[in-house]
């Protein structure tokens, strides 16, 4: 820099006194442009760190970054990893959102491997001559999968980003996938779930159901199938998917079981790059994702709300009273006005802004819940699952990934199109299919997130980094609807100084505006907290469902200490080195 500096004085002619003037004034802002660098563009960490869900899929991290991988060519082998040993989770049938940062450019981007609607799709397609939703029908089978975005991400990430070529990166899952992995209890547990509707599908059953029954744990099992579709996709790339041999045989096994799919949908995806949302809260700047995920708005929303109150004087009923209060009225707006940008204008400005947030918070009373009713309710018609994957790694250049992946519920669809090994999504049940009808998570929706051919279904996955004066943060969660009020809880008590193991493990509760209940761990409350929202008239309700999988990477740049953690409600595994 400090000879274009000298060359630019020279080719000028600039006299040698001014030239010492420019020289120190240069110095100067060398000085101050280090000091105001964005959190992300400084000095790089002394150590890579990785948190999967899965120990092979941190393996398969690990060793990429020992190869000479970066932190984009490790986030390409863990996801295509997680596809082969967390199969119900996430996979090549599925998409996700990838967030990144550049440490050389601190250039900062999402890349959007969502699933779309098939063309032949229609806004009432899962409804019957009555207009009434017909049962299960988002949920099982190939009707139910959007046309996955997972593999033009891998292609994506390793060409744009990547150092390794794509075939170095894809090897650990190959070799998963061809030496077989065992049968782990999440496994187990999912196949009996899912059981029924699997068994309406030849592929699945004779990987999964030997003689109709699940598979036990600890069983082994190849994935050939799924070994060469990925062989396909490190030799030809985005093509090896989306056109060819894999293509053909995906669209024949949907359209013979009734799926609506065509080689044109499959030729015509696409991943898309996107600006994340950037939101300041309490001198920390959250980085997040942007519709068609909600998680960034509605996080966004949240914290604005949030903002105007001195949380840590106030005693702890109240906190949470109010962080449950912020998050009914932002799940709300997610139902309203949420879905795919290319489809719906939404008013993301205003309902990032200050002043919108300031008008939200005149109904929130301290002693008093807001029955969900009692809000604008959503315009009608203004026109369980528990499975997901997310990962964090940062490497020692400073490069960082937060992917969040899925097929949406166990298993997805519970459909593999034979000859590719491939489960599809369930993630058409992520489309709002009838204003006023609750999806498999119970949310609302409303024509913003109706079903369109060509559209991205509104998800809630939120890998997010917090950058602070502190250090960095790279986090993100499985659990649906539920996502956004995990990472919130987590990110708040981050910027309350707890470290990765406690975002990690942190009790967690939960509103999303309908129903109108607070879904709660046990250990979330005390039993005077318990009894102070109850008395605010907030219905408590002990949760049932798993409450996520965080997997978390801290960097604090004051002690130079990277630091990373796998929720203790998995079977995730870290590693920093
Ligand atoms: O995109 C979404 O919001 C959902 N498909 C995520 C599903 C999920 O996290 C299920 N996990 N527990």
């Amino acid at each position: 820099m400090s000879n274009v500096l000298k060359g630019t004085i020279a080719r000028y002619g600039i006299r040698p006194d001014t030239r010492s003037v420019l020289l120190r004034a240069f110095a100067l802002l060398v000085c101050v442009s280090i000091w105001i660098l964005p959190a992300g563009a400084q000095p790089a960490p002394a150590k890579s760190a990785v948190a999967t869900a899965h120990p092979l899929a941190t393996r398969a991290g690990e060793e990429i970054l020992a190869a000479g991988g970066n932190a984009f060519d490790a986030a390409v082998a863990i996801s295509a990893a997680l596809a082969v040993v967390e199969p119900y989770a996430s996979g090549l049938g599925g998409g996700g959102f990838w967030l990144l940062h550049e440490a050389d450019s601190g250039r900062q981007i999402v890349v959007d491997g969502r699933e779309v609607a098939p063309a032949a799709a229609t806004r009432d397609m899962y409804l019957d001559a009555r207009g009434n939703p017909r049962p299960g029908i988002t949920m099982d089978g190939p009707l139910a999968a959007g046309i996955p975005g997972e593999p033009a991400a891998l292609v994506h990430l390793a060409k744009r980003y990547g150092r390794l070529p794509l075939a170095t990166s894809l090897a650990p899952a190959i070799r998963y996938a061809d030496e077989g992995i065992e049968i782990s209890r999440g496994i187990g547990m999912g196949l009996k779930f899912r059981a029924e509707a699997a068994r309406k599908s030849p592929a699945f059953a004779a990987l999964y159901l030997p003689g109709g029954e699940p598979r036990q744990a600890g069983a082994t099992v190849r994935f050939r199938d799924l070994a060469r579709t990925l062989q396909r996709l490190a030799a030809d790339g985005h093509d090896g998917f989306y056109r060819g041999d894999v293509a053909r045989r995906l669209v024949a096994g949907v359209q013979a079981a009734g799926g609506i799919w065509t080689r044109d949908d499959l030729a015509a995806y696409k991943v898309i790059e996107r600006e994340p949302i950037r939101v300041q809260y309490r001198g920390a700047t959250l980085v997040m994702v942007p519709p068609p995920s909600s998680g960034g708005v509605v996080l966004g929303d949240t914290l604005n709300i949030l903002r105007a109150y001195d949380l840590a004087s106030l005693p702890s009923v109240e906190r949470k009273h109010l962080t449950i209060e912020a998050l009914r009225r932002a799940y709300r707006d997610r139902a309203m006005y949420l879905g795919d940008p290319a489809f719906v204008s939404m008013p993301i400005e205003r309902l990032l802004s200050p002043w919108y947030a300031d008008g939200q918070r005149t109904s929130i009373r301290l002693d008093r819940a807001t029955p969900s009713d009692n809000l604008p309710g959503i315009a009608p018609d203004t026109g369980g699952g528990t499975n997901t994957t997310h990962f964090s790694v940062l490497d020692k250049a400073g490069n960082r990934v937060a992917g969040t992946l899925s097929i949406n519920t166990w298993f997805g669809a519970a459909f593999i199109p034979p000859g590719t090994g491939v489960i599809l999504n369930n993630e058409m049940d992520d489309f709002s299919i009838k204003t006023g009808t609750p999806n498999g998570f119970e949310l609302l929706g409303t024509a913003a997130n109706a079903i369109a051919p060509g559209k991205r279904m509104l998800s809630s996955m939120s890998p997010t980094f917090i950058e602070s004066p502190r250090g960095v943060a790279i986090l993100g969660t499985p659990g649906g609807s539920r996502i956004i009020s995990m990472v919130l809880l987590s990110a708040m008590a981050w910027m309350d100084g707890v470290d990765a193991e406690q975002m990690a493990s942190l009790k967690r509760y939960h509103h999303q505006y309908y129903p109108d209940v607070v879904a709660y761990e046990e250990g979330a409350f005390t039993a005077d907290e318990k009894a102070g929202l109850e008395a605010r008239g907030h219905k408590l309700e002990l949760s049932q469902r798993s409450f996520g999988n965080m997997q978390v990477v801290t960097w604090d740049r004051e002690t130079g200490r990277v630091d990373a953690a796998s929720d203790p409600r998995g079977g995730g595994e870290v590693t920093v080195y």
